[in-house]
């Protein structure tokens, strides 16, 4: 035997002496990677099944979400009804013809499509009802200085009647059954009582005022003739901004109160005019109830759904049933801005009513609406919020 077969034998020896460890060993390794592949395996499975679950379910959830046209969605009232409606799930879509609405607020803020036309446009209209599966309309868009709408009516029948008989004739053909309206207390005139109840005649003494109530009167005809259901809203004065101040009110021209009372508190105007000290109120200056655009924008919210799950055709006031004089605003906005604001009495201002009350009772039971911000040095701080940033950013 060779010394080469001595070793091998030797070697060999040694390897088969070693074998069935050896190969148990191997065994060992193999079980144990096979078992690693095997959960790798399950967990590649398991995961992708998951994975195409969550798909489904995202996919389920947007087919699900339903969309709503916000018409006037870049003003003041309309884009925090955006805000609300994208919190309680709806998809959106905003027109507005951007005379007083703002596109960085859409594009920036709401971030939701903004289609850029007016509601007498219905070649537009045809073509966003063809190209979008639209469930609801909301319509704010409307031109809203009562002063200018006494002054140039036909500006105002134009776009605040042709434009959403315009809007409705398009829905109608494109069988769109859902209408949440932005109307007013405006429609009611000098009342007869306050608080202001829905059942109160309506007597505008105002083009603005009288334009609303042909939208509501033709919306009851639709109602009749088409089946179109709506709610329409009559909002007393609209204040305040989006709590977390990402929205705001921003009119150019300004004409409202508060938004002119903390441009005086900003140094932006020399003093605050109050329009009539012999009005008969408790201070001789106007009375109003002003409403946070916030409340206002869930109460919308709450009306579609109403309307949605299949509610007759309605109207609500918006209110919160306490009247703030002119005086009374001012020295409110005196303590929230700690500015002095400086006021000047003069004349009255056409077509001031002394004193507009509502009660939104029938909204709270109905809809069970519940107003968050009712306080009115809330409303002004808010307000006050925002018009620091905003001013500050345009100054
Ligand atoms: N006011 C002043 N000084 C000003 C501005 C307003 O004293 O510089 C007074 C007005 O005369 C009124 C009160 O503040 O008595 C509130 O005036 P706003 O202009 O803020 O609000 P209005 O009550 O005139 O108008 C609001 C809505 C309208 C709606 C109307 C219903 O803005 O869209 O309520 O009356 F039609």
């Amino acid at each position: 035997m060779s010394s080469s077969l001595l070793w091998f034998g030797a070697f060999g020896g040694q390897i088969c002496k070693r074998l069935p460890p050896l190969l148990l060993t191997g065994f060992a390794l193999s079980r144990d990677l096979a078992l690693t592949l095997t959960e790798l395996m399950t967990a590649i499975v398991v995961n992708s099944k998951l994975l195409l679950i969550l798909i489904q379910k995202v996919i389920v959830v947007t087919q699900d979400m339903q969309t709503v046209l916000v018409t006037g969605g870049a003003g003041y009232i309309g884009s925090h009804a955006v805000l609300a409606l994208q919190n309680a799930g709806y998809n959106v879509v905003v027109l507005d013809n951007l005379v007083y609405g703002h596109k960085d607020i859409v594009d920036n803020t709401l971030k939701t499509e903004l289609i850029i036309g007016d509601t007498n446009n219905r070649p537009l209209l045809d073509q966003l009802f063809s190209t979008h599966s639209i469930d609801a309309v909301m319509h704010f868009a409307a031109y809203a200085y009562v002063g200018e709408s006494v002054n140039n009516p036909s500006k105002y029948y134009h776009n605040n009647v042709t434009g959403t008989l315009t809007l409705l004739d398009a829905m109608v053909d494109a069988d769109i059954k859902h209408f949440v309206f932005s109307s007013t207390c405006a429609t009611y005139g000098v009342p007869k009582a306050v608080p202001i109840v829905e059942d109160h005649p309506q007597n505008p003494i105002n083009p603005y005022g009288a334009t609303k109530l042909m939208v509501e009167r033709m919306l009851a005809d639709f109602d009749v003739a088409y089946d179109l259901r709506s709610v329409c809203f009559r909002y007393f004065n609209a204040a305040g901004a989006d709590p977390e101040g990402r929205l705001g009110e921003d009119h150019h021209p300004e004409t409202h109160l508060i938004p002119l009372v903390l441009q005086t508190a900003l140094g932006k105007r020399e003093s605050i005019s109050i329009f009539g000290t012999d009005y008969p109120t408790p201070d001789q200056t106007c009375v109003r109830d002003y409403i946070h655009v916030s409340d206002l924008a869930e109460a919308h919210v709450l009306g579609l759904d109403y309307l949605l799950k299949g509610g007759e055709s309605t109207k609500f006031n918006l209110g919160n049933g306490n009247g703030f004089s002119v005086k009374e605003i001012i020295e409110a906005a005196r303590t929230v801005t700690g500015h002095p604001i400086p006021a000047v009495e003069c004349d009255r201002r056409p077509g001031d009513p002394p004193s507009l009350v509502g009660s939104a009772d029938r909204a709270r039971s109905m809809l069970g609406w519940h107003p968050q911000y009712a306080d009115i040095e809330t409303i002004i701080r808010h307000a006050w919020t925002w018009h620091q940033k905003r001013h500050s950013k345009v100054a």
